[in-house]
């Protein structure tokens, strides 16, 4: 059995619910608006596709590379949204006779994240309106959640409090200060944000709660598991990054060197990296909650095994 959260997170929960009240928006009233992109709009920032760095770049160029990995963008957050409102829905089992106020928040939380995966799917249909043929994402959400949601539940809610921060640090400090962006684009990851703001606390509560049910032993075994997912989510951005980098080659209009085609293949990888993984470990927020519940050795390992990403 598992135990009730104490009292004093009851504001938090409150307040998480009363933001999501606030934020709670439409696909098509609020967010898509009977819009479409057209193929002259940069969708995904420089600062997080790293296209500045291909100086042997034209200007239309780098513009359908922002839009490449901006349709990737939005296929990702699809895809671990799937893991992650399983993940929810299974945590919020433990209020269903308790805390009718933390349910709350979750049950909302898992509502916004059906949403979302229903909005990225709209964006995916939009995107593939105006972007040449020859594109594929075909990896398949639910594999991805099966083996996720196989590691132990603190490895888990540790990866997707992760993801929601870097979601968060993304829209403010990336994508809301561009200002050459798609305003539909835009719009997509502003709506995004107001309601993950609240999954980012939530998925902390969660996390620091799981955390307090387990023995030493099991933290350990469950920092192995978070070395692991992340392991997997590189092994997912390794595949797409190359599937997307050739798709780019093959579709930008015109050839590029052996030299040059290496360099957008390692190019699309470490944006990638730097979006999925390495924006988030280096989150302040997340190396703080982090650093409060393992010990240095276990940071240690952590880091350890991120080097290699860098
Ligand atoms: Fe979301
Ligand atoms: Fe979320």
């Amino acid at each position: 059995m598992t135990a009730i959260i104490p009292q004093p997170n009851h504001d938090r929960y409150s307040r998480a619910i009363a933001a999501s009240r606030r934020a709670r928006w439409n696909i098509d009233a609020d967010v898509i608006r009977a819009r479409s992109f057209a193929s002259s709009e940069k969708f995904l920032p420089d600062a997080l596709s790293l296209a500045h760095e291909l100086t042997f770049l034209g200007d239309a160029e780098r513009v359908f590379l922002s839009q490449v990995q901006g349709r990737t963008y939005a296929n990702l957050f699809g895809l671990v949204e799937r893991f992650i409102n399983a993940k929810v829905l299974a945590v919020a089992e433990q209020y269903f006779l308790g805390d009718q106020t933390a349910l709350e928040a979750l049950v909302r939380f898992s509502d916004e994240e059906l949403k979302h995966q229903e909005l990225f799917r709209r964006v995916e249909a939009l995107a593939a309106q105006v972007l040449p043929e020859g594109y594929s994402f075909d990896i398949d959400p639910n594999d991805v959640a099966r083996a996720v949601l196989s590691k132990s539940s603190w490895s888990v809610l540790a990866l997707t409090c992760l993801i929601e921060l870097f979601t968060l640090v993304h829209y403010k400090a990336s994508i809301e200060p561009d200002a050459h962006l798609s305003e539909l684009f835009k719009d997509v990851f502003r709506f995004h944000w107001m309601e993950e703001s609240q999954h980012a606390v939530l998925d902390e509560l969660e996390w620091l709660a799981e955390d307090a049910r387990l023995t030493a032993a099991d933290r350990d075994r469950a920092v192995s598991d978070l070395i692991e997912l992340v392991a997997a989510v590189d092994g997912i951005l390794q595949a797409q990054s190359a599937a997307d980098a050739s798709y780019f080659i093959a579709r930008a209009g015109r050839p590029f060197s052996t030299p040059e085609q290496d360099t957008i293949r390692a190019t699309f990888l470490r944006a990638y990296r730097h979006q999925y993984i390495l924006s988030g470990v280096k989150d302040t927020r997340f190396v703080e909650i982090l650093r409060g519940l393992i010990s240095a050795a276990q940071f240690e390992r952590i880091a350890q095994a991120l080097a290699p990403l860098q």
